[in-house]
């Protein structure tokens, strides 16, 4: 392989162009090929913007890369080693699918795929490729949620008696959000990142109980979730909320409130970010590594395929796993009883 990492990236919404912000960024990659549908896009005449501050900023020079209007022309004859795939959820599978069968490595934006079903076939295929495939669940690269697993896992302050997420912000942009047969409405395209993280901290949920409603995807845009697992955190009290249903104009944040035997927890990404600990009695700020989850995931992907890692398949198989979830917790609202997630 090549010393510098040839990509290519397609899709240039709002994720393909904050995939494209980081890389322009690493001396140890060129992005050489971009594709998108939309002409105006793929020209940079028009740009998709990001939900958090500093997201999506498009201030990347793309005068040498190559063009394409559809992904799979990039797929068959661009000459790179990664494809970063940032079209919409419900066209995931289907190039996931390409990428691997033409020998590339693969990144692909969260969630995996449309359904756990379709997650399940992605894995099976990824398992059988030398390829090495990673998953944009970018709330695992995160310093603020990376400083809360690793709090959990260590028992810094104690076991964990609690912990909440929740993630809201008005109804988004574009066609691919109004269709919840491309996005799968907030529950699959947002609450995943904390059913994602949660499982990821704590071990795939045993039970869910959920509360949620349609909304102008047509799908469910808003979901309340208590989870149950089975041994260690058997007792602890976990539970999230997720939505895109709020007033136009309502910011985008994410939050989380983990409370432990010894101490608490209370992190916010809306105005800024902040992690407070509250331990004997003093409030204090903590520092944190500098830089959002994006950044942080695509270096571990570029670092793992110039070392040769192969693909990191107990990771991919929990956001698979988190597909599941999310059903178990639309089969929870539509039946108003407690669920168990159909793991396969
Ligand atoms: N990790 C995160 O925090 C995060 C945040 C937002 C979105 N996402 C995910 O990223 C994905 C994309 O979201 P978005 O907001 O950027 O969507 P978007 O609809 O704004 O962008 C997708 C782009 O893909 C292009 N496209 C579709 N089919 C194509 C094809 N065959 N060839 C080339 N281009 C094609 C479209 O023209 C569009 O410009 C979704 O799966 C979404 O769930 C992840």
């Amino acid at each position: 392989m090549s010393k510098k990492l040839k990509v290519g990236v397609i899709g240039l919404g709002m994720m393909g162009q904050t995939h494209l912000d980081v890389y322009s960024q690493m001396p140890n990659v060129e992005v050489v090929a971009i594709a998108d549908q939309d002409e105006a896009r793929l020209l940079g005449l028009t740009q998709a913007q990001g939900n958090i501050q500093g997201q999506a900023q498009g201030q990347v020079d793309l005068s040498q890369v190559q063009r394409f209007t559809d992904g799979y022309q990039l797929i068959e004859s661009a000459d790179v080693d990664l494809i970063d795939v940032c079209v919409g959820t419900n066209l995931h599978l289907a190039m996931a699918k390409a990428v691997i069968v033409k020998g590339r490595h693969l990144m692909l934006e969260k969630p995996v795929a449309r359904s756990h079903t379709q997650g399940l076939e992605l894995l099976a295929l990824a398992q059988a490729s030398p390829s090495f495939v990673m998953l944009g669940m970018c709330l695992r690269y995160w310093p603020a949620w990376v400083y809360l697993k690793q709090a959990i896992d260590e028992q810094r302050f104690g076991a964990l008696k609690s912990l909440f997420c929740e993630r809201l912000s008005s109804f988004p942009d574009g066609d691919f959000y109004r269709s919840s047969q491309q996005c799968g409405g907030a529950i699959l395209d947002l609450h995943i990142h904390d059913v994602d993280f949660i499982s990821h901290c704590l071990g795939r949920p045993s039970e869910v109980v959920s509360r949620g409603h349609i909304g102008r995807s047509g799908g469910l845009d808003h979901v309340h979730t208590q989870y149950t697992f089975a041994g260690e955190f058997k007792d602890a009290v976990v539970t999230a909320q997720g939505g895109w249903s709020m007033a136009q104009g309502y910011p985008f944040n994410m939050s989380y409130t983990a409370n432990f035997e010894q101490a608490t927890l209370g992190y916010e990404l809306g105005d800024g970010e902040h992690l407070i600990l509250y331990h004997g009695g003093v409030a204090q700020a903590v520092d944190l590594a500098a830089g959002m989850g994006y950044e942080h995931e695509i270096k571990h992907l570029v670092r793992a395929i110039l070392s040769s890692q192969s693909t990191d398949f107990d990771s991919l198989h929990s956001a698979v796993d988190a597909l599941a979830v999310v059903e178990a917790e639309a089969l929870s609202i539509a039946t108003g009883q407690l669920q168990q997630p159909l793991y396969g």
